[in-house]
């Protein structure tokens, strides 16, 4: 039997046969088969068991599990073993464990515990990635790698200062430079040589907080880039390398993370309580964003985790809609982590679809329902992508700035990004969220939350697509910062000012929610206002002004609207309440004319899918408990129950329907 194609809808799990007697295998196939699976992750942790001494490989049981698996028709992902450097290997170089902010080696016994410059790990790797490479690189059964898992460790070790302070003199060149950038003869921060720059611990310079982020980045870079490199060598070209990151993480900057990979993919997982829809769209567009294209949900909870303080299982069905919201917004495939709960390890109680005993749970029979639907709409959305005509703007570096300088602790970088984009997702209207380094050609509409950090080309970009005709917003605390985390010696938005119309006479941080009076809405600033000046009085009107507050805010101008080339741009100075924010993003919208994807009930989502042929493909989801009637602009086909000619969509609790149109 072939295995399925990297293509098409998977459903899967993550599979550690290494934790089980052989003659187990079978018994776990034949029910992977019947839950509709079709493929498995396996191997990311298998370090000890495929080199249990220096390079002494046991391949066969990996080379025998994917062949039983291919047999029944399931095709294998592998992951790189790094994040679970084994005990002989710690043993025998013990400065390749990180050194953690305390100054203390971590210890052996959790993973991640290495530190990502260390050349004896980088050997190591190589030996264990290549020889990986080499043995299962041309198996057809093998659809993608995964390299590593959940990048997570910060390293504060004499080599990564050293490494940070060369990387620091290959950047700046010079010390007069560096000390420039980053204001040092403030609080006598002048360096006179480049072994005197410490590793930020706790705060910091922020010129030396931001770049040792960017170092941070660029360790965890090379480090991936060896593994593909060696996995290139033998992996042809049609099957993918990712990194399964960690949807907000801040650790890194994602986009250049993603640059060396084919695909990103994610692990999503609610914790505690429920999931929340018009939040983790955000991340599913945000893991989108990272390529521009497709993703892979490559872990998802089956039902509850084990690692918070409340573990609960998520209700009946409710996963089911998690799988069809992710797709939705472009995953091509779900997995959940894992398949069958270890009898030993840190992870005894977390969810799985098969217990300890053996036996499927009752979440199993959900899994089960979901892989019988993904089949039959598998082929409709093969190649299909989400398709809109709004970008959201991310920069880590931008957030990082924001979130060591909150200024009022409530200030949060994703906080704020998540309230420009719920008011869009509860009207269905699709988002990327994208670097803010990426072109903008095609959308409409175009929204910046706290972009503090601009620079000339960003400037630059942002500017041609207000000329030609895009709707910008721009936020509190845009346009504050250059490239180094230094104040601009200019009012915010800084280089924006021109295209904007307002500049920001000074910026407050509110003890309570200050009124907000706007020509069509009327609410209250919370943690944050700016007030707001008019430079081009021609082309700028005042669209909200504050109340009566501080006295400094009183009767000042807290959002306007400039009128620039074809286009327009926004500066929101006010961090509106929900339902005012409701107001303003809706207007703005239409104003763009930037249609919802379909018009429905709150609690009822919808996104679409667009295939190479140009053929619109709709998922409404029911995210509520309780039945839901949608009233179709048009008749449709709905393919999971295959009814034709519909005008309506009667959703139950959890519900999907996958629609396309008839006319
Ligand atoms: C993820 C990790 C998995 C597993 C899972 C449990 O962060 O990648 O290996 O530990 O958490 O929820």
């Amino acid at each position: 039997m072939s295995v399925p194609k990297a293509n098409q809808l998977h459903i899967g799990a993550s599979y550690y046969p290494e934790h089980w007697p052989e003659s187990r295998w079978a018994e776990d196939i034949r029910l992977m088969r019947e839950a509709g699976m079709t493929v498995m992750r396996m191997a990311e942790f298998a370090w000890s068991t495929l080199e249990p001494s220096e390079g002494e490989f046991c391949f066969n049981w990996l080379d025998r599990a994917i062949d039983a698996l291919a047999t029944e028709g399931i095709a294998s992902v592998l992951g790189t073993p790094t994040a679970g450097p084994p005990a002989w290997l710690v043993e025998k170089y013990p400065d390749l464990l990180a050194v953690g902010e305390d100054g203390r080696r971590v210890q052996f016994g959790n993973r991640c515990h290495y530190c990502v410059n260390s050349p004896d790990l980088h050997a190591a790797t190589q030996r264990i990635v290549s020889a990986l490479a080499e043995r299962f690189g041309p198996n057809p059964h093998i659809i993608g790698w995964q390299i590593d898992n959940e990048y997570n460790r910060v390293c504060t070790c004499e080599r990564c200062q050293k490494l940070f302070q060369q990387y620091l003199n290959d950047k700046f060149g010079t010390l007069d430079q560096l000390n420039d950038a980053w204001t040092t003869p403030y609080w006598s921060q002048t360096y006179s040589a480049w072994e005197q720059i410490p590793i930020p611990i706790g705060p910091h310079n922020p010129g030396l907080m931001l770049e040792f982020k960017r170092f941070i980045t660029d360790s965890y870079c090379r480090f991936q880039k060896l593994q593909i490199d060696c996995l290139r060598s033998h992996v042809s070209p049609d099957v993918w390398i990712t990194h399964n990151f960690m949807g907000w993480y801040e650790g890194y900057d994602h986009y250049v993370m993603a640059g060396d990979l084919d695909m990103a993919s994610w692990d999503w997982y609610v914790g505690t309580g429920h999931h929340d829809y018009l939040k983790s769209g955000a991340t599913h567009d945000l893991t989108r964003g990272f390529k521009r294209r497709n993703f892979w949900l490559i872990e998802t909870q089956p039902g509850a985790v084990n690692w918070t303080q409340l573990n609960n299982m998520l209700n009946k069905g409710e996963a089911r809609v998690m799988a069809w919201h992710a797709v939705a917004h472009g995953a091509d495939a779900v997995m959940y982590w894992q398949w069958r709960s270890a009898l030993g390890g840190q992870e005894q109680y977390h969810g799985t679809l098969i217990d300890q005993s053996g036996q499927p749970r009752p979440f199993f029979e959900e899994v089960k329902h979901l892989a019988s639907d993904f089949e039959k709409v598998s082929s409709l959305l093969a190649g299909s992508e989400p398709q809109s005509q709004v970008a959201m703007l991310n920069s880590y570096d931008s957030r990082w700035s924001v979130n060591w300088q909150r200024h009022h602790g409530d200030f949060d970088y994703v906080a704020n990004f998540v309230h420009y984009y719920q008011p869009l997702a509860a009207c269905n209207i699709g988002v990327d969220i994208i670097s803010a380094d990426a072109p903008l050609t095609g959308y409409k509409l175009v929204v910046a939350p706290a972009l503090v950090l601009i620079d000339e080309t960003q400037a630059d970009l942002l500017t041609r697509f207000v000329e030609r005709g895009g709707h910008l917003v721009l936020t509190q605390r845009c346009g504050m910062k250059d490239t180094y985390n230094r104040l601009l010696p200019l009012r915010q938005p800084g280089l924006l000012a021109d295209i904007a119309g307002v500049e920001v006479e000074d910026y407050y941080a509110l003890v309570d929610p200050i009124p907000v009076q706007g020509n069509w809405f009327s609410g209250e600033s919370r943690v944050w206002a700016e007030r707001l000046k008019i430079l081009d009085a021609v082309h700028t009107s005042a669209i909200a002004r504050y109340g009566s507050a501080n006295g400094w805010l009183d009767s000042q101008i807290a959002v306007a609207v400039h009128a620039y080339g074809k286009g327009l741009v926004y500066y929101v100075g006010a961090y509106l309440n929900e339902e005012a924010q409701q107001a303003l993003m809706d207007r703005i919208v239409k104003t763009a004319v930037v249609r919802p994807i379909l018009e429905t009930p709150q609690g009822v989502e919808a996104q679409r899918r667009v295939t190479p042929d140009g053929l619109h493909v709709w998922l409404v989801m029911n995210h509520e408990r309780s039945e839901q009637t949608i009233a179709l602009p048009w008749l449709a086909h709905e393919h999971l129950t295959d009814q034709d000619g519909i005008s309506n969509v009667d959703l139950g609790p959890y519900d999907v329907a996958v629609l396309t149109r008839v006319q």
